[in-house]
């Protein structure tokens, strides 16, 4: 597998919007969508010795403030499953234009923290981004829909989850029939081609009201001249494929799963040592010694199990430390931090501690460790916290 080199752009943290889409889910409305395919990630720049020196309290303040919202959302990663999903899908995408119905999607599965949502997103900015350029005059164009299956989800609450993307009204008096007559008449008009379905183990087919939202959304994908692409928690497990209706759903879409990074043969462990060397490289720290991080790919890989969400939560919160233990800043800042950046996948305590080897994935032939592969030296600049916290690099 190929190592992992370029970044993606993400939205910087705490930019000021006119706006301002609903605090819930920024991606589910016309607006956020839009905000989130416009943003273009600036990291900042970082002054020099004398520079720095310079700055007054109030200046130095809102220089660090400007660094830790960026590393609060670093770039993300190319990641495999993001060229997977977006190499796929804009496939299918092609492939359906031309169909006039029977139109084949994809299915993004895996568990929590794998990366499906940023992979979903990832790949509607992009074909966003090819629409514009190819429709450059065409400002009332929304190629790309986001919605994402609440929980309990009756077909009218899908239907009125597509309505809220595009900002239409849908009254308590509104049946089913008006609200989707309403979207897919916007989405017609709209010209969308690509319409991405989040949280899709939302839907569960052994219910009656899941069975019918399955329904709803086959309605709108028979109706919308688009490619549908669904991401879900572990939807192989959950019946979504099972049945008749499961057997129609899985012989028309294409699954991608999500998996956590794997750490057993030499190309698995370039791969990780990539993700963690092009998350190390987007780091904007005073005092970090390039390489530091990358260095520590075996034990950041039993630290974080090899979920990528993990990962970049324990980086980013270090470099969040890092940036407030300035001795320049005042301290007792840390702590608070340091108790609300648990990895959602930490290992428990008691779980690997520095510097253990993290175990091979199950389904790894047992010889697959690189014997050559050298042991992360234990470092002060990254020590690991207390299992569930934050890793601490020296003052950034
Ligand atoms: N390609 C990536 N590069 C960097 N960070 C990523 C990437 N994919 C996911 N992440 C991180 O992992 C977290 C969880 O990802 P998400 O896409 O929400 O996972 P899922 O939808 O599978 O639960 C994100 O908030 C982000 O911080
Ligand atoms: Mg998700």
């Amino acid at each position: 597998m190929a190592v992992v080199t370029a970044v993606l752009p993400v939205p910087a943290a705490g930019e000021p919007d006119s706006e301002e889409p609903a605090a819930d889910n920024p991606l589910t409305t016309k607006e956020g969508w839009r905000r989130f395919v416009d943003t273009e990630p600036s990291p900042p720049v970082l002054l020099d010795a004398a520079a720095l020196a310079s700055l007054d309290a109030a200046q130095r303040a809102g220089y660090d403030e400007a660094r830790i919202d960026y590393h609060a959302g670093l770039p993300l990663v190319n990641t495999p499953v993001i060229r997977q999903v977006i190499g796929t899908s804009r496939l299918l995408i092609q492939l359906n234009r031309h169909q006039v119905s029977a139109r084949r999607g994809v299915i993004i599965s895996g568990a929590s923290g794998t990366g499906k949502t940023t992979a979903l997103s990832q790949l509607g900015r992009a074909c966003e981004l090819a629409a514009r350029k190819r429709h450059p005059q065409d400002r009332h164009r929304l190629p790309v829909v986001y919605i994402t299956v609440p929980p309990a989800a009756t077909p009218r609450m899908v239907a009125i989850e597509f309505a809220r993307f595009f900002g239409l009204p849908a009254p308590a008096r509104a049946n089913l029939t008006d609200v989707t007559n309403a979207v897919c008449a916007t989405a017609s008009h709209t010209k969308v081609d690509l319409v991405l379905v989040d949280e899709i183990h939302n839907i569960s087919l052994a219910t009656r009201a899941g069975a019918e939202v399955s329904d709803t959304l086959k309605y709108f994908a028979e109706r919308l001249p688009a490619t549908f692409v669904y991401a879900g928690l572990d939807v192989d497990e959950i019946g979504l494929f099972a049945g008749t209706r499961g057997r129609q759903i899985a012989g028309r879409f294409t699954l991608i799963a999500a998996r956590p990074f794997d750490y057993g043969t030499t190309g698995q462990r370039d791969t990780w040592r990539g993700l963690t060397s092009t998350m190390e490289s987007s780091l904007r720290l005073h005092q970090h010694k390039p390489g530091i991080l990358t260095g520590l790919d075996e034990y950041l890989f039993g630290r974080t199990s090899g979920m990528i969400g993990s990962l970049s939560q324990l980086i980013r919160g270090a470099a969040i430390l890092a940036i407030q233990d300035a001795p320049s800043r005042s301290p007792g800042t840390c702590s608070t931090w340091s108790q609300s950046t648990t990895p959602r996948n930490a290992p428990p305590a008691g779980g690997p501690a520095a510097g253990a080897r993290p175990r091979p994935r199950r389904e790894l032939p047992a010889k697959a460790a690189d014997p050559g592969a050298t042991r992360p030296a234990r470092n002060r600049r990254l020590l690991p916290g207390p299992p569930g916290q934050p890793a601490r690099p020296g003052p950034g």
